[in-house]
């Protein structure tokens, strides 16, 4: 079974509190709860995990590739700032899909960067809590796309009685 942690950077675990008109009443518990009725569903197992500490997210993703298929990441702030966090998903080298609660590119100009866009999947931008959920959709057909059925995964050809 597929292993994917979701990753979430600072002041994400305001979720809920925080600018109610832009990021919506969901905290980040709700939106982990959503994410594992999903994970069951897809047949996933997922980790969550939050800090506000950038060199935590970065020792995270670096040891992630020893225990994890792919990355669920939404770095908050830091999308916009660090380089750090660019390089780690680079030497990790695993599939990490961006994500974000709110639409940045009709937000503050400043928003409109990531340093992390050019080194993931992809992104998924402004539909809420519900990034998240596609983010993870996402996620999990890149892995299945990309990963070949083992043999004795697929169901044993009936003989012919002729
Ligand atoms: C955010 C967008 C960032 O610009 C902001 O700093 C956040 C949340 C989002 O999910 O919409 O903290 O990543």
């Amino acid at each position: 079974m597929e292993k994917i942690l979701l990753l979430h950077g600072p002041n994400l675990n305001m979720l809920g509190k925080r600018e109610p008109a832009v990021y919506g009443r969901q905290t980040l518990d709700d939106i982990v709860a959503a994410a594992r009725a999903l994970a069951v569903e897809l047949g996933v197992e997922i980790v969550s995990y939050q800090s506000n500490v950038e060199g935590e997210l970065v020792t995270k993703i670096q040891t992630a590739a020893s225990e994890f298929d792919a990355i669920v990441f939404n770095p908050g702030a830091y999308s916009h700032t660090s380089i750090a966090l660019h390089d780690a998903v680079l030497a990790a080298g695993l599939p990490v899909v961006e994500v974000h609660v709110s639409n940045v590119h009709k937000r503050e100009e400043f928003r409109h960067h990531s340093f992390l866009s050019a080194v993931v999947e992809g992104q998924v931008v402004g539909f809420g809590a519900e990034s998240y959920l596609l983010g993870l959709r996402a996620t999990v057909s890149i892995l299945r796309s990309r990963r070949p059925v083992p043999p004795r995964a697929r169901p044993a050809r009936k003989r012919s009685t002729r």
